[in-house]
């Protein structure tokens, strides 16, 4: 008897029916996105709904980049090499360079299709199945949709939004590190709170890291967006000291509002590491030839770019933290950087009130869009309660979604 014959009878259901692996079920929809439906509905009612759920930035992106489109001339557009076409890793290497980190050469770096691609190939490039990787709650959901596709347990330590979201001491963290733990993931500055960690911070992480062997994962897609004079402190500081063990995710989307290109950037002066990053590279063939060319214009983006940008997050931020504030009920902190709060509503179920603010809620023909926070915490109750925000409407959308949502909460039967 054939093998497939053979297999059909001992398996007949999975022949005539076939069952999506299990995997599929373990996969959470995002807590960003799986709201848009309603969204979309409310918008085909004439509703202006101000959408502050998802950290697409409405900044324009810079011209000197968009440039590279009127001037387009390849054809055909044929593949790159899949580590990254050159021009965009030289350009990323003098930005780095610029950052004052010169020791970093064009093979510590590899084009990824965005952070999201850099995430996965750092998960599953560290961790077998069944291996932990831990993090701090609330986290960027895809650390958790990575290690759930690798089949790893993701292990969380909780942060609170009473001192603004910052690292518990260390203690707490070595408690979760057990014989599987493998690598420690987070983001800086953090999506989904703001928090900007300290040097001193970030100095623990890497003590932590050399001495239990742990990897260390920093995705710093946000790295220029800190406020109030605060500086940012990126992994890249201990590169040279701790080669073998740091990895270091970027990303074009967010620092030049180009979150449809696609381009993003996976560091490591681990040369193995970077041997394996390049193989699952090469079964993805290359990231888009045009997204990289527009990536690689990036550095002939002045500086007043982004002093303008960081300027006008701040002054979102500002509007923001001191509109929320005056509503009985919410509880909030002063986000650091990025463009994200995370605030904790006087309802029992935000999730809940989200939905609701879509399918029922109006004021003046307008609602709100937010992110329920519950899907970014695994062991916390705090998520229930909370909402992420992000401001990346202009100054006038967001004081008008800060008053709908005070009309909301007026109203909502509680
Ligand atoms: C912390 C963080 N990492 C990674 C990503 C993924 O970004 P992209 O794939 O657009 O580069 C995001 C997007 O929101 C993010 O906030």
């Amino acid at each position: 008897m054939r093998l497939d014959d053979r297999l059909a009878e001992r398996f007949p259901l999975a022949r005539i029916d076939p069952h999506p692996s299990s995997r599929l079920e373990l996969l959470p929809a995002s807590a960003f996105r799986k709201l848009v439906p309603l969204i979309v509905a409310a918008e085909k009612e004439g509703v202006l709904v101000h959408k502050l759920n998802i950290g697409s930035p409405d900044i324009k992106a810079p011209e000197e980049m968009l440039s590279l489109l009127n001037e387009f001339q390849m054809n055909p557009i044929g593949y790159t090499l899949s580590e990254g076409e050159p021009s965009f890793l030289d350009a990323f290497r003098i930005y780095i360079h610029r950052l004052g980190f010169t020791f970093i050469k064009n093979s510590d770096l590899l084009a990824t299709a965005g952070a999201s691609e850099g995430i996965k190939m750092a998960v599953f490039a560290v961790c077998e199945p069944g291996d932990e990787l831990l993090t701090f709650e609330p986290f960027y959901q895809d650390y958790d949709t990575s290690s759930r596709l690798a089949g790893v347990n993701l292990i969380t330590i909780p942060t609170s939004i009473k001192n603004s979201f910052h690292l518990p001491d260390r203690k707490e963290i070595e408690s979760k590190i057990t014989p599987r733990t493998k690598a420690i993931i987070f983001s800086n500055p953090n999506n989904p709170t703001g928090a900007v960690y300290t040097k001193d911070e970030i100095k623990l992480l890497v003590d932590i890291a050399r001495h239990h062997h742990l990897f260390l994962i920093s995705d710093e897609v946000y790295r220029e967006f800190c406020y109030d004079g605060r500086e940012h402190h990126s992994l890249l500081n201990y590169f040279e000291a701790y080669p073998e063990r740091m990895i270091l995710l970027d990303s074009m989307s967010k620092r030049y509002s180009l979150c449809g290109i696609r381009v993003g950037i996976i560091a490591s002066m681990n040369q193995e590491l970077m041997g394996g990053f390049s193989r699952m590279a090469q079964a993805r063939l290359c990231v888009g030839v045009v997204d990289q060319l527009i990536a690689a214009r990036l550095s002939s983006v002045p500086q007043s770019y982004f002093d303008g940008v960081i300027a006008e997050y701040k002054a979102r931020r500002d509007l923001i933290y001191h509109g929320l504030k005056t509503i009985p009920g919410i509880e909030i902190h002063l986000p650091e950087g990025a463009f994200y709060t995370m605030v904790t509503l006087p309802v029992e179920n935000a999730h809940r009130f989200a939905r609701w603010l879509l399918t029922h809620f109006r004021y003046k023909g307008e609602t709100v869009a937010l992110a329920p926070a519950e899907q970014l915490y695994l062991v916390s109750q705090e998520g229930k309660r909370q909402v992420r925000i992000a401001y990346v409407l202009n100054q006038d959308r967001l004081a008008r979604a800060v008053e709908v949502l005070r009309r909301a909460l007026q109203e909502y039967p509680s």
